[in-house]
């Protein structure tokens, strides 16, 4: 094995020692190969694919093929982060589909693999678990609900809404999740339950005191500026400068 090679433990260790976890999205052989080599140590081929690559409104048009291509492509960069895959909209309906699809994912190169949802799925996060693959979980505002929710919304904001989820974080650590994503949950709600769990919690959009903090990387690079959610602060501007590039090659060959 690689000796750099980042694993579970060494993420639920950087839980205890207090140091913050950085998780990106990665969903090609490129944005693997350079977000590993800036020592991003948990990497995520996301659904996330379906609206910043594929260009779908939403991650629900995302299917096991398509994630199963890029998680490929990601893997051939063979990072020491920890890689990671989302299981696709209906790709964990039942025990059976869950563990069948967690399993195509590693097949395809993928360390651990995510999904949606919190006491409603803990059977599939059991059998997942129990099948030997790490799972990470996913609570607050899942996107593979979009449609029936109508809109990406904030949660946690009322009594029973923060019960639900710090009760959620509870039982998808017991059932064996070794790390949830809280995407957009209210900052105090998103802090209590990174102080209750023991695993890892990495926030989207849920404040600072989560343990880690993942992106997704075009947000954070400016490679995708039709839209940029407004928790992000992209730190570089990748659209203009391929456009300023582009349009100098362009006018250099008119000087020719
Ligand atoms: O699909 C995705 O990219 C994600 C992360 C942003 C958490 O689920």
């Amino acid at each position: 094995m690689n000796s750099g090679k980042i694993t579970v433990e060494m993420i639920h260790a950087m839980k205890s020692r207090g140091e913050k976890i950085a998780a990106l999205t990665a969903y090609d052989f490129p944005m693997a190969k350079l977000l590993d080599e800036a020592g991003v140590p948990l990497l995520l081929v996301g659904d996330s694919l379906g609206m910043v690559v594929l260009g779908h409104p939403d991650t629900t048009h995302v299917t096991m093929a398509e994630m199963e291509h890029h998680v490929r492509a990601a893997a051939r960069a063979k990072p020491n982060a920890l890689l990671g895959a989302d299981l696709p909209f209906k790709s964990y309906e039942t025990v059976s589909s869950a563990v069948e699809n967690a399993k195509r994912l590693v097949a395809a190169g993928a360390e651990f693999v995510k999904a949606e949802g919190g006491r409603e799925i803990l059977p599939q996060v059991r059998a997942i678990a129990s099948a030997g693959i790490p799972l990470m979980g996913h609570l607050g505002m899942l996107p593979q609900h979009v449609l029936e929710e109508g809109g990406y919304r904030i949660k946690g904001k009322i009594e029973s809404e923060q019960q639900r989820l710090l009760e959620d974080a509870r039982l998808l650590a017991d059932a064996g999740a070794f790390a949830i994503v809280l995407e957009l949950v209210t900052p105090p709600v998103a802090k209590l339950i990174s102080e209750k769990i023991s695993i890892p919690t990495i926030g989207i959009g849920s404040g600072d005191d989560c343990d880690g903090q993942i992106l997704v990387t075009p947000d954070l690079v400016g490679l995708f500026p039709w839209f940029t959610p407004r928790f992000v602060k992209p730190k570089a501007n990748c659209a203009a400068e391929i456009k300023t590039a582009v349009a100098a090659w362009k006018d250099s060959l008119q000087q020719k």
